[in-house]
């Protein structure tokens, strides 16, 4: 592994290499995919870690939560988005109700993902009542990622998705909680919508690299849905939560293209005599 001011240099990013990035101060990457294409594309771009969300249920399947996706329909898009992926790392978020039963039924369905699609790591919502099973799952080899702050598997228990430790004694909580699946031996944690100043104290008091959503600029590493930030949204859907950059208007530039698909049929435009045999 060589390590240049912004850039590490390795074949494949693993556990160790996310490790190295937070101890020499390099931004770890992470955006999502649920598809061959566009995991082929982020692999190609650089990015270091490419995550299949359980946002899958809403941007994908069209569902108002992320509860309604199973561990089939993830294992589905897990594989073919590691059929993909030559050089990132590739985390499988683990489903609502896949995980929380128990540590042996934890085992049993993690083990299935990584066995069947060939991810690098399984993710998974939670702080302390978790410990147990990251600490079985890490013994026998299946490596962690973390999820504290806003956990959308818990809409129906928090009723909103509005920021998480904003006051003192959540905010305790959110630390406690990332000390104790430290220790239990997840290798990083995302940490979602949180105020700034409690990215940079998780992410101080953590030796494991912590990767943000809407958590500020002090973490180790930045995460969004691919989607979000390429614009590619249902325009029916409301405005994006402030954390999401938009690098692109996807959704505008594919509906302006299928409209000129139509006028160039309808007006006989298409196909011309090039395109033709
Ligand atoms: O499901 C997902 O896409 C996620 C990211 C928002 C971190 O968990």
């Amino acid at each position: 592994m060589t390590t240049s001011k912004n850039i590490i240099d390795v074949k494949n990013i693993t556990t160790k290499v996310l490790q190295a990035m937070k101890d020499k101060g390099i931004k770890i990457t992470m955006l999502t995919a649920y598809d061959y294409l566009t995991a082929k594309l982020l692999d190609l771009a650089g990015i270091d870690v490419i995550l299949i969300g359980d946002s899958l249920s809403n941007v994908i399947q069209g569902n108002e939560t992320t509860l309604p996706v199973t561990l089939e329909e993830m294992i589905y898009h897990t594989k073919i988005v590691r059929r993909a992926v030559k050089k990132a790392f590739v985390v499988a978020d683990m489903t609502f109700m896949s995980y929380q039963v128990g540590v042996t039924e934890a085992i049993i369905n993690c083990g299935r993902v990584m066995k069947e699609t060939g991810c690098d790591a399984v993710k998974m919502e939670g702080g302390a009542y978790l410990a147990e099973t990251v600490r079985r799952l890490v013994e026998i080899g299946i490596p962690v990622m973390g999820h504290l702050g806003l956990m959308p598997q818990s809409i129906n228990k928090y009723g909103s998705y509005k920021t998480r430790g904003e006051d003192k004694e959540e905010a305790e909580q959110i630390l406690k909680d990332a000390l104790i699946l430290e220790k239990a031996g997840a290798f990083a944690i995302v940490l979602e919508k949180i105020p700034a100043s409690l990215g940079k104290k998780v992410t101080k008091r953590l030796k494991i690299p912590t990767i943000g959503i809407g958590a500020g600029p002090y973490c180790d590493g930045q995460v969004l849905v691919t989607h979000d930030m390429l614009g590619w949204v249902d325009p029916d859907k409301h405005a994006m939560p402030r954390f999401v950059r938009k690098y692109m208007n996807l959704s505008d530039d594919m509906k302006n293209a299928f409209q000129r698909f139509i006028k160039d049929v309808r007006t006989n435009k298409f196909p011309s005599k090039k395109e033709s045999y």
